[in-house]
């Protein structure tokens, strides 16, 4: 009861109301609210302080820049969906200010990604083309519902705009900044609300350990592993957030000898064996489910295959032997 007072206390003001509702629609810094708001950094910050105390909004801090969100789970989420069903939505005035917000920040990104398209593209060409991979994952990942999904070195969030009509919560984390600036403008126009980003190292992962029912139902790790010194420490602690009977899905390069890849684009590791892998999944209490490698295309000169492993949580594959 306390808790509920104390909620619609903090969203008893028309600036809290206003800057709930903006939160409720994108992820955004204290600044950008500034911006839209058209109040004092003080005022605005007091305002925010005040919602986060009652959990009506959250705030993670990314590098240097802070971002507030609005709850999206428990009785502060349900407070803040039936303030939002009795209004029509945050004043127009507000909305038109988000969109430019948003258009900065896509410009922003263009720019980024813009600077680094030709080397993705190089390397993209080496490979089968991303559609048919897409394709694979899909398949692969077909069939059984996704509560909640990681994506883990989530990058320009590509994985959650093609995984996010399937999943009920997504979640991409990374380490780069500027990849997150990219994937968050992919998202909000997508208006994939569902799905977010955080700055985060696969390597410590900032979720609770997996359990019965809680966790993550899939980790995804697509083109990542080959950039981490200690795949198979990420694996394990991917291993640790996922709830028993999860899967987890990597997306990699099977072993090659394209050294260039190594000494131009940072990649750490020239691929992965089965055996690898496989040594991977015990440690980290999975079982192979299913593979499936994608050939490169017939006229690539260096030529990479790309492979997807699956792996199940031990204890749903125990369980579904018992059945
Ligand atoms: C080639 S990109 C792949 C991005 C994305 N998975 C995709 O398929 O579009 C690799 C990403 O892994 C991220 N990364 C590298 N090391 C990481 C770590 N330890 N934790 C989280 N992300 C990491 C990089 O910042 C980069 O965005």
């Amino acid at each position: 009861m306390d808790r509920l007072v104390g909620m619609l206390r903090a969203a008893g003001d028309p600036t809290r109301l206003r800057l709930l509702l903006l939160l409720r629609q994108a992820e955004l810094t204290v600044s950008e609210l500034i911006e839209i708001i058209g109040q004092s950094q003080p005022r605005v910050s007091r305002h925010l302080k005040l919602l986060c105390g009652a959990g009506l909004i959250e705030r993670f801090k990314e590098g240097s820049w802070v971002f507030y969100r609005a709850t999206e789970e428990g009785e502060a989420a349900a407070l803040s969906q039936a303030l939002e069903a009795l209004l029509p939505g945050p004043p127009e005035a507000d909305l038109k200010r988000l969109a430019t917000v948003r258009e900065k920040r896509a410009a922003e990104a263009a720019a980024y990604f813009k600077e680094n398209a030709a080397e993705w593209g190089h390397i993209r060409s080496l490979y089968a083309p991303e559609r048919e991979v897409e394709t694979a994952i899909l398949r692969q990942l077909q069939g059984e519902p996704i509560q909640q999904l990681l994506d883990a070195g989530t990058g320009t969030g590509r994985m959650l705009e093609l995984l996010a009509p399937s999943v009920r919560r997504a979640v991409g984390v990374d380490v780069s900044p500027e990849m997150l600036a990219i994937a968050r403008d992919k998202l909000m126009r997508g208006g994939f609300a569902h799905c977010q980003v955080r700055l985060a190292d696969s390597y410590r992962l900032p979720f609770d350990s997996g359990n019965g029912e809680t966790g993550f139902d899939v980790v995804l790790f697509h083109q990542v592993l080959h950039y981490l010194d200690d795949p198979a420490a990420a694996v394990v602690e991917a291993a640790r957030v996922m709830r028993q009977g999860g899967r987890l899905l990597i997306a990699d390069f099977v072993q090659h000898d394209l050294e260039f890849l190594r000494t131009d684009y940072a990649h750490r590791r020239l691929g992965f064996s089965d055996k690898e892998v496989l040594g991977w999944f015990q440690a980290a209490g999975l079982k192979l489910s299913a593979s499936e490698a994608i050939a490169p295309p017939a006229e690539a000169k260096d030529k990479l295959i790309v492979k997807l492993w699956l792996g199940r949580s031990e204890a749903k594959a125990q369980q579904g032997k018992a059945a």
